[in-house]
Formats: C-alpha cells, sequence, structure tokens
C-alpha cells in the first residue's frame, strides 16, 4: 500500500424528500444569498426547482437563479455565471443537477471568491486557488461523483479542449440526496451514469501497486454492485432499492476510496474526453466506447491483474490469458445489455479517417511531451492505436 491522504469533507444527506430541508441546512451555513446554478430545465419541469425555492424562501433566504449549463459545461457559460454570481453578492453557490451543474457551481465558486482571476487560468494552474465560496449540491443523477469528488470538468470551447481541475477545493460543503429525483432521468443518461460510475473505481483499479486488499475489496464490491443494480435500475428505474444503490456507488466511486493507497490509471476517462470535446458525446458513452481497445491494448503489462478482476468481479475461475479475455468480454457484454456504445459507430460519430484520428489524439494531451495514464503509460502512437481499434 502506498501513502495517501484522504479527505471527504463533504456531508452527505441521503433519503427521500431530503431536498426540502434545503432551506435550513443553507442556513446552517450562515449564508444567506443563494446563487442557484442549473441545467436546461429537468428541474423545472419536475418541480423540484419550486420546491428549492420555497424552501428557501421559508428560511428567508435571498436568491438568484442560474440556469442554462448543457452537458460538457462550457468555459463561456461558467464565466458568465462567475460575473453574475459576483453582481449578486452571492454568499453560497447552490448547484441542483448533476455533473455539469455541479462543476459549473464548482468554477463559479471559484472564480466569485477570486474576481482578480480569469477561471481558465485557474484551471491550467497559472493562477493559484487557495480560496473559494461556499457551495454544495443537490443531486439529480448518479453519474459523475462530482458530489463529492475533488474535481470539475470545463470545456474551453475557444481552443477545443475538456480539461479537470483537481483539488481539495472542490469538495462540496454537503450533497443532498434523493434516489427518487433520479426517476425522471431519460434512459439514455441513466447508462450513461451507470458506465461512469463503473469506470470511475475501473480507471483506479488497474494499477501494479500491489498488495492494496483493503481497498481492492472495496472496489470490487463497488464494482458487483453496480453490475447488478445497474442492471435492475435498466429494467425499471423507479426501483428505489436499485437507484439508491446506484447514487451511494457514484457518490464513493468517485471520492477517492476506491484508489486509495494505489498508483491510478485514468486513461480510458482522458481518451474519452478528448472524444467529447471533438464530438460533443455524452461522458458515460465516450468511455465505454474505448474501453475494449484500451483493455486489448494494455493487458499483457499486467495480466495478473486483469485475472483478479475477471475472478473476483465475475466469477470467473482461472488464471491464463483465457481468463483475461473473457473478464475483459463480460464488460463488454455489460456494457452492451444496457445499449452502450463500444466503438465509434455505436457512438454515433460514425468511421473517422486519418486525419480525425489524429486529430483526436492530439487533444488527449493537455501538455507536449507528457504521457497518458499509469498502467500503460501511452504516448501519441500508442493512443493512435487504440483509437484506431475502437474506429469501426
Ligand atoms: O440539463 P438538464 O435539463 O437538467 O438535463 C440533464 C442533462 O441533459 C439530464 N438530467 C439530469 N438529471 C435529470 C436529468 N433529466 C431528467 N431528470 C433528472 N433527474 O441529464 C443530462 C446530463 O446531465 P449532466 O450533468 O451532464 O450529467 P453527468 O452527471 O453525467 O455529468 C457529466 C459531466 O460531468 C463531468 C463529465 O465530463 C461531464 O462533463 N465529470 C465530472 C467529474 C467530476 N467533477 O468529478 C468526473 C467525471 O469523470 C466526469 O468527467
Ligand atoms: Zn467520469
Amino acid at each position: 500500500m502506498q501513502s495517501f491522504e484522504y479527505y471527504t469533507p463533504t456531508k452527505v444527506i441521503f433519503g427521500k424528500e431530503k431536498e426540502n430541508e434545503i432551506g435550513k441546512v443553507i442556513k446552517g451555513y450562515g449564508a444567506s444569498r443563494v446563487f442557484i446554478v442549473y441545467g436546461g430545465g429537468s428541474v423545472k419541469k419536475s418541480g423540484l426547482l419550486e420546491r428549492v425555492e420555497e424552501a428557501l424562501k421559508k428560511e428567508n433566504i435571498v436568491f438568484e437563479e442560474f440556469g442554462g449549463v448543457k452537458p460538457n459545461p462550457r468555459l463561456s457559460h461558467a464565466r458568465e455565471g462567475v460575473k453574475k454570481a459576483i453582481e449578486f453578492k452571492a454568499d453560497f453557490i447552490l448547484a441542483v443537477g448533476g455533473g455539469s451543474v455541479i462543476d459549473t457551481s464548482k468554477a463559479i465558486a471559484h472564480g466569485s471568491a477570486n474576481p482578480d482571476f480569469d477561471i481558465w487560468d485557474i484551471w491550467v494552474k497559472e493562477k493559484p486557488l487557495v480560496k473559494t465560496n461556499k457551495f454544495g449540491v443537490i443531486l439529480t443523477i448518479s453519474a459523475a461523483g462530482s458530489e463529492m469528488s475533488n474535481s470539475a470538468v470545463l470545456t474551453n470551447e475557444e481552443i477545443g479542449m475538456k480539461q479537470g481541475l483537481s483539488t481539495d477545493l472542490n469538495r462540496p460543503l454537503f450533497a443532498i440526496m434523493n434516489p427518487e429525483l433520479t426517476y425522471t432521468l431519460p434512459k439514455y443518461q441513466l447508462t450513461n451514469g451507470i458506465v461512469d460510475i463503473y469506470m470511475h473505481t475501473l480507471d483506479r483499479y488497474f494499477t501494479h501497486t500491489k498488495g492494496n486488499k483493503m481497498t481492492d475489496g472495496i472496489a470490487e464490491a463497488l464494482m458487483r454492485n453496480v453490475l447488478e443494480s445497474g442492471k435492475i435500475a435498466y429494467e425499471d428505474q423507479t426501483n428505489y432499492e436499485a437507484m439508491s444503490e446506484l447514487m451511494w456507488c457514484g457518490s464513493l466511486s468517485h471520492n477517492g476510496l476506491t484508489g486509495l493507497g494505489a498508483e491510478t490509471d485514468f486513461a480510458p476517462h482522458r481518451l474519452g474526453h478528448s472524444l467529447s470535446a471533438k464530438f460533443d458525446v455524452s461522458h458515460g458513452a465516450s468511455i465505454s466506447t474505448v474501453w475494449d481497445s484500451w483493455a486489448n491494448y494494455v493487458y499483457k503489462k499486467g495480466p495478473e491483474r486483469f485475472v483478479q478482476y475477471a475472478n473476483n468481479v465475475f466469477g470467473i475461475e482461472g488464471i491464463d490469458e483465457d481468463t483475461i479475455k473473457k473478464g475483459i468480454e463480460s464488460t463488454v457484454a455489460f456494457f452492451k445489455s444496457i445499449e452502450m456504445p463500444t466503438c465509434f459507430s455505436e457512438l454515433g460519430i460514425g468511421v473517422q479517417d486519418e486525419e480525425s484520428l489524429k486529430d483526436i489524439t492530439k487533444r488527449c494531451f493537455y501538455k507536449p511531451n507528457t504521457l497518458v495514464g499509469k498502467f500503460l503509460p501511452l504516448d501519441e502512437e500508442k493512443i493512435y492505436d487504440i483509437y484506431t481499434a475502437a474506429n469501426k
């Protein structure tokens, strides 16, 4: 086990109707001017936003709405939010939505606490982030895990890059999680979320760190749970137990717990981000699209880890290459069973030409002369080969 620090300060308030407590919760943090961030309108349609605002009014909390966050949230929109939050003199940023809304809220919290900085300078670490505004979350989709994570991802549409920022200042003060709020999800968002939850642990799981039994056990249990609950939820997304399991797995899968004490990889995530940056495709789908090709490309670098994965997550017996292949195939079969793509044409972007593959490859590199991932560190040539294998 490697040395590690574990810091997850987010207070989790989990269960039915918990969103109705939002007024009291925010008052507990001493805030009185709340800037509410939301997306394209699902929270208006469901009546959630109205209930949140009623709860704030009851506690005499003033608020302003800021909607319009799009999936793969844009830098320019976050900048607009920063400006408005500063004008409103917000002392609390409240995200009501999913990963895109939460990440935009994180950007607005950082930007409004540092009015002299442009948020992209914070993202590319040209400006040091040492303080932020208070912010919290009411979660409406189990997926990104941003409600407890230390990261936030924005797309800079001027340069066509999708990039994450990792810092403990990205940890929300609280996350209100009512699984019933996810009943209204379009099926495609539900399944994207299932893949993302699974991948947050799988992208940590493929590591060369040995003897990390506690963390491995947590990771494997989480993945088995997502496989089981994901299938039930896919059939019936009003199944409270399955939706609860997914919601809690979503948070634990990306708050750091499932990779503690190990070096983590995250290459499939980066390869997916590049597809989202170019084609604006959904996050979960972007990763299931490349995972099969990635796994087949890298498994020889650590076959025993792939064997352990097949044994402990899928119950496949054996220690040979056939076992590894079955583990990979079972993962791909799971993605397919919930109608998630496993190659470019299934993702809906079609087969790409050489020029396009080179372009997608380049977008994986935030800085020149760096490598992507740790399990098998990937240079441009290797990434190009992995994309080529998925290009069908
Ligand atoms: O915008 P609205 O109308 O709300 O609709 C959203 C959106 O279209 C809809 N939705 C959400 N909750 C709903 C609902 N529709 C009906 N009923 C509900 N209860 O779902 C769509 C997708 O929303 P989004 O917030 O984009 O989903 P998700 O949570 O998957 O977030 C994806 C974003 O998070 C980033 C991804 O890259 C992507 O940009 N990630 C953030 C991470 C982090 N901060 O830790 C880690 C992840 O790896 C990921 O990169
Ligand atoms: Zn993700």
